[in-house]
């Protein structure tokens, strides 16, 4: 990598700055999944280990309304920090101010500080999410030094990654940045074959430039979940009610014929009459009757899938084969899950989002090479976008 990295930079007495991606799941201010939390540890140890004052920042769920900041304060998180390294982390209720800044001033070498959700900030005239050059410019004027380790927010170009970065002497990416992108690597440069890539999730439309560039890459693409039926349409099967982008039709004719027999789609559906998680019936062939929507792949298709994934030396996978929040649409999911992390000598990787929330819901979370924190920011990647919150970093 041609960024700066920890090891390129001194930050023994420094006030360091780090992004991080503490964008949790939260239930009435309980966190769900501490993931993002854990995986930022290594690199706090490492600069509480070079004598660094830590400053950190990141942001949370969107901000539209007051309502919206009550419900996505940051406190909780630095709760939860404090528990994982058991020490205090002063947690700083405030995006900026006299408050923040007499705080920060009298941080002490390896003290910990945590800023308030930097979306509170796109409420302001400052705004975070449009990246306004002012606040950048602040923020930096905090501290010495940035460390960018919020991968999960690369593909962003907001204020506290990309304006800290470019308004700051030094910069360097973070340890889980640096992993993240050596896994990825993994899959975008000389992926060992058979390479395999597994994708679903609900619409085409955020997957479309993904396909094609690992169309390019793998030897067999597998297409699950709500985003099948706009395919299965294009291929003029009945779909019934089933999800469908018709504005994408003409684009997965497209990606039908551009991957001809790389692209494998399901052969059968767990279907029920409405949204609901009810028992489904399963169809006998690809079409949905009138008055049904496909909520999962059914058992031949599993089966298909999993023979297809014999063998694999490679999987990226990326988004749910169904409704897997509902009981009796897990099958496809669970079973696809399974076979992948069972693969004796493959690199396997999870492209984050819901198809890491599946992994962890079965239990097979530890049985993976990889899972990335970033959903959207690992398929950018992917799909060969640069992604600026790592692009603004120093080179080496
Ligand atoms: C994510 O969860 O994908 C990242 O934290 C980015 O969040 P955003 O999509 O709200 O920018």
């Amino acid at each position: 990598m041609n960024k700066k990295t920890l090891k390129d930079l001194d930050f023994k007495n420094k006030k360091v700055i780090v992004r991080f991606d503490f964008n949790v799941p939260l239930e009435n201010n309980k966190i769900t999944d501490d993931t993002r939390i854990k995986t930022s540890i290594e690199t706090i140890k490492y600069l509480q280990n070079q004598d660094a004052k830590i400053i950190m920042l990141s942001h949370l769920g969107r901000i539209k309304s007051e309502a919206d900041k009550a419900k996505n304060t940051l406190a909780p998180v630095a709760k939860r920090l404090s528990e994982i390294l058991k020490e205090n982390v002063i947690f700083i209720n405030e995006t900026r101010g006299t408050n923040l800044e007499t705080a920060i001033n009298n941080l002490k070498n390896k003290e910990l500080l945590l800023i308030e959700n930097t979306r509170f900030e796109d409420l302001n005239g400052n705004k975070e999410s449009t990246n306004n050059p002012e606040l950048g410019k602040y923020w930096a004027h905090l501290g010495d030094v940035f460390v960018n380790d919020a991968f999960g927010t690369a593909h962003r170009a907001h204020a506290s990654n990309f304006g800290i970065a470019t308004n700051i002497k030094n910069s360097c990416v973070g340890l889980l940045i640096e992993k993240e992108l050596t896994m990825l690597n993994k899959i975008t440069v000389n992926p060992e074959h058979p390479f395999i890539a597994v994708l679903g999730g609900a619409k085409v439309s955020d997957k479309i430039d993904v396909i094609k560039q690992l169309l390019t890459k793998a030897d067999k693409v597998l297409v699950g979940g709500g985003m099948a039926y706009t395919f299965m349409k294009a291929l003029n099967y009945k779909i019934g009610n089933s999800l469908l982008e018709k504005d994408k039709i003409d684009i997965a004719k497209e990606i039908i014929e551009l991957g001809k027999e790389k692209l494998i789609l399901p052969i059968d559906f767990v279907i029920a009459p409405e949204f609901k998680d009810i028992k489904g019936k399963i169809t006998t062939n690809e079409n949905i009757h009138d008055g049904y929507e496909g909520m999962d792949i059914g058992p031949k298709t599993i089966k298909l899938f999993e023979n297809t994934l014999i063998n694999t030396k490679t999987v990226f996978w990326n988004g749910p084969l169904g409704v897997f929040e509902m009981s009796n649409f897990v099958n496809g999911t669970k079973n696809i899950c399974k076979t992948i992390s069972q693969l004796k000598g493959s690199f396997t990787l999870i492209g984050g989002g819901d198809s890491a929330a599946a992994a962890v819901k079965f239990g097979y979370e530890n049985k993976f090479s990889h899972i990335s924190t970033g959903g959207g920011a690992s398929l950018e990647y992917l799909e060969g976008k640069d992604l600026p919150g790592i692009n603004a970093i120093e080179n080496k």
